[in-house]
């Protein structure tokens, strides 16, 4: 008798358990993520992600460079005038450059700037929608319409998170303070010698 009890009694706990877990899962499942919990996903993904070595302008210490947080995903900064370099050194077999804010680029692909990402209207991605933002990634192109994505923007690599992530990321972009920065546009190969000129 005694040992019929036991059995039904550690059966009664089996399955409340069980059920218990299953409700729990199911639960985590659908609960919708709310916008702060978004924005809070996205800052935690970009500020883990290397975002800011391009796209934040930099100050130098004796240290190397940090962060401008004043400027924060701004891009490359629009007042700031290249330095020279020697263009025998850049080639697909020679070098890549940047500069102090790691936010211009001298390739093969001739100058790359980072752009700003911060939600201003007219300088930043402040007239990209979710949708634009996402393609950006995915597809490698500017605004997610637009010409490839030059190098060195792994957009490859980030194109790969999930669709929540990719949304997260939009959502914390849009919400950090709008900063007024026209990146310029990038120059072609044959032009950067113009730009590049050694001293
Ligand atoms: C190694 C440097 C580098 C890193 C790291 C980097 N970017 Fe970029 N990014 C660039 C450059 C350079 C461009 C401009 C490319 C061009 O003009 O074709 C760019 C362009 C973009 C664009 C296109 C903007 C537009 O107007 O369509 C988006 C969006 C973007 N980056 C988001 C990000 C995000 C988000 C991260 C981090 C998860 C990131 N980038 C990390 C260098 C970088």
């Amino acid at each position: 008798m005694r040992k019929g009890y036991f059995i039904a009694a550690a059966a009664a706990i089996f399955f409340l358990v069980f059920f218990n877990q299953l409700g729990c899962s199911e639960e985590v499942k659908s609960k919708p993520i709310t916008h702060e919990e978004m924005i809070a996903l996205g800052k935690y993904i970009v500020h883990t992600s290397g975002c800011d070595d391009c796209h934040t302008p930099k100050i130098f210490t004796e240290n190397g460079p940090v962060f401008d947080t004043t400027k924060r995903f701004s891009g490359y900064p629009a007042d700031e005038v290249l330095p020279a370099i020697d263009m025998n050194m850049i080639g697909p077999d020679k070098w890549s450059a940047t500069e102090k804010h790691l936010g211009a680029w001298v390739g093969p692909w001739g100058i790359s700037f980072a752009s700003n990402l911060t939600p201003d209207n007219a300088t930043g991605l402040g007239a990209v929608t979710e949708e634009m933002f996402i393609k950006t990634l995915r597809e490698g192109k500017l605004k997610g319409v637009g010409r490839p994505l030059l190098p060195p923007m792994p957009w490859h690599v980030y194109g790969q998170k999930t669709d929540q992530d990719l949304k997260a990321i939009y959502a914390y972009l849009q919400s950090i303070k709008p900063i007024n920065n026209m990146v310029p546009q990038p120059v072609s190969p044959d032009k950067v010698g113009e730009r590049l000129v050694k001293k």
